[in-house]
């Protein structure tokens, strides 16, 4: 049997343009690679400022070996630390959620402030130094009340360029002035990047999203103009021009809407485009109406279209007028990811009477299940010795080339460290 070609030689001989060699997603030291030059080197988005909305409220997140514990402190500012006590290691808040006056880990008490400082520790002497016993802080970044956090010791600086041109897109939807009414985790049978590639594309939508394709519309999607007719190019051309307008006419109104793309020039990559909603444009429902009558922050009126707003590596959002969706992919091993859909509405809009929660939720719901399918026909396919690489489509699959670019770009920046561990 001969060896695995070494990474630097699968970087160097992908196609662009192409799907990714079976390696990229089968094996276990690129998997490696991956936690180390991506997940343990760039912002990853993991939470919302909802998760914490009081002080002492923690939430905590696992990325790889690494658990997060982000914690709101009396004075409101958000922190993460490693959830790792600094007497004998033990795991401080062994839960999602909790809710904490100060944090005291459970095996000998020690006792740590909302701002990470050690404040008790028993029959330590006279000698100890409780100062240089804090715990470890995690860098951590809000953008408009989504929380990013990066595990190395310099985070890439580039996400105050992201914040800045996204905090105007996003402060109409208010998100710290939400509230999380749903969260569902689902265990995808498949690599993450199998994940993030479906998620970057809407080739699959029509095929496979019932529910989906009520709200958006199908030239959305991408297409190539030459396999249409001429009633559907006229379709084609009435849906760039409601595009056109609708920009206009959210911008006019304090919504900053127009394409903002930087997903594989940057290490904190993103783009951001507000769009139609089809039938009676309101919000990504089976009715495409508002599921929740209190509307979000500033936004009078309802038909706002959806925000999508994308961050490289693992993140995705949709806001609308009237409700957040927003996940969150964590890859668990080579052949298993963790994404993670959370559901927000106005923190004020109460069940039953402002939103159903079945409305609010069912589209995305189904969707999820639909794509978590998918990542799994997917992941069986790239295991089979006959799969190769297939070539992507150029009208509806440059994200994807794009999402692949920025990976190898990590990976490249990463192989001498990668080699050198
Ligand atoms: S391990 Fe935390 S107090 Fe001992
Ligand atoms: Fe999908």
């Amino acid at each position: 049997m001969t060896s695995p070609a070494p990474l630097s030689q699968l970087i160097e001989r992908r196609r662009p343009g192409h799907s990714l060699e079976a390696g990229f997603y089968t094996r276990d030291d690129v998997f490696r690679a991956d936690m180390a030059a991506v997940f343990g080197r760039c912002w990853i988005y993991v939470a919302v400022e909802p998760d914490v909305p009081e002080p002492g409220d923690v939430v905590t997140v696992q990325v790889g070996d690494s658990s997060v514990l982000i914690v709101r402190d009396d004075d409101m500012q958000v922190r993460a630390f490693h959830n790792v006590c600094r007497h004998r290691g033990a795991r401080l808040v062994s839960t999602p959620t909790a809710t904490v006056g100060n944090l005291v880990c459970p095996y000998h008490s020690w006792t740590y402030g909302l701002d990470g400082r050690l404040l008790f520790a028993d029959h330590m002497g006279e000698d100890f130094d409780r100062a240089c016993r804090g715990l470890k802080p995690i860098h951590l970044r809000s953008v408009a009340g989504l929380l990013f956090v990066c595990l190395a010791e310099e985070a890439p600086a580039d996400i105050e360029l992201m914040a800045q041109a996204m905090t105007p897109y996003l402060a109409p939807h208010a998100l710290p002035d939400a509230k999380i009414v749903k969260t569902v985790d689902i265990i995808e049978p498949g690599n993450w990047k199998l994940t993030m590639e479906n998620n970057r594309e809407c080739y699959h939508c029509s095929a496979n999203h019932p529910e989906l394709t009520v709200p958006l519309f199908a030239y959305g999607f991408g297409f190539s103009p030459k396999t249409l007719d001429e009633d559907e190019r006229a379709e084609a051309a009435r849906y760039e021009a409601l595009v056109g307008a609708s920009h206009s006419a959210w911008e006019a109104n304090g919504a900053p809407s127009r394409e903002i793309e930087h997903l594989a020039d940057r290490v904190s990559g993103f783009r951001a485009e507000r769009l139609p909603i089809d039938q009676a444009g309101e919000s990504q429902t089976l009715s495409t109406r508002a599921a929740s009558r209190k509307l979000l922050g500033t936004i009078n009126d309802p038909k706002l279209g959806g925000l999508s707003f994308w961050t490289q590596p693992n993140g995705w959002n949709h806001f609308m007028a009237d409700h957040i969706v927003t996940f969150s992919v964590i890859p668990i091993d080579a052949n298993h990811t963790r994404l993670r859909t959370k559901w927000l509405v106005h923190k004020d809009a109460v069940e039953g009477q402002d939103y159903e929660l079945q409305e609010l939720t069912e589209v995305w719901e189904a969707t999820n299940e639909q794509d978590s399918a998918l990542v799994g026909l997917a992941h069986a396919g790239v295991r089979d010795p006959a799969y190769e690489p297939g070539p992507y489509s150029p009208f509806t699959e440059g994200f994807v080339e794009k999402f692949q670019q920025w990976y190898l770009a990590r990976m490249s920046e990463a192989l001498p460290e990668l080699e050198a561990a």
